[in-house]
């Protein structure tokens, strides 16, 4: 092959991977080693279970509740967990900088949500919610779209 022939196949190559990928970033699940992939499995899985509660609680006006369930989902931040230097070096070569900052993103919110708990401020705490949810859209069907296929951010 000549060097015009390729660089006329990598033109092509390149030009196929940007127009087919808009939004579904590369998955970032399969770079994930075992330990990280459980971690932030646990993590999801409590964020879950949170999130459910803060839902009921801000339906409620139960504001403590919505205070210490979005408190809780602040601190579990992977990132801030211990991690050995290795697990460390590990999540740094698997996330992108577009995923750290989503997850940085979801865990301020987070932080607002439990101080619009605390002000008792149901108006706040409904916006901030759905924020959060807009985040958890958002990340899954950018990086987790191996797993979860089905969440598709559509341009409206
Ligand atoms: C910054 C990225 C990011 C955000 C934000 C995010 N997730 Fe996830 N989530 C992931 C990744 C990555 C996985 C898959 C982890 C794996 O399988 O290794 C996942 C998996 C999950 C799972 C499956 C857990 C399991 O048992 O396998 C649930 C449930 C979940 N997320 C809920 C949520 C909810 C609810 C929100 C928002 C309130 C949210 N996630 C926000 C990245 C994110």
């Amino acid at each position: 092959m000549n060097a015009g022939t390729e660089k006329i196949l990598a033109a092509i190559l390149l030009s196929l991977t940007v127009s087919t990928s808009p939004l579904a970033a590369e998955p970032v699940t399969p770079k994930l080693t075992a330990k990280l992939s459980g971690l932030l499995q646990e993590e999801m899985r409590a964020v879950q279970g949170g999130m459910t509660r803060i839902h009921a609680a801000i339906v409620m006006g139960q504001h403590q509740s919505v205070a210490e369930n979005a408190r809780q989902i602040h601190d579990s931040f992977i990132l801030q967990q211990e991690l050995t230097e290795q697990d460390r070096k590990d999540l740094m070569s698997a996330i992108p900088k577009g995923f750290i900052s989503l997850d940085k993103e979801f865990h301020r919110l987070a932080a607002l949500l439990a101080e619009a708990g605390r002000d008792k401020d149901t108006n706040k705490q409904h916006r901030l919610f759905s924020k959060m949810t807009g985040n958890c859209i958002e990340c899954h069907s950018k990086y987790v779209s191996d797993r979860f296929p089905g969440v598709r951010l559509l341009k409206d």
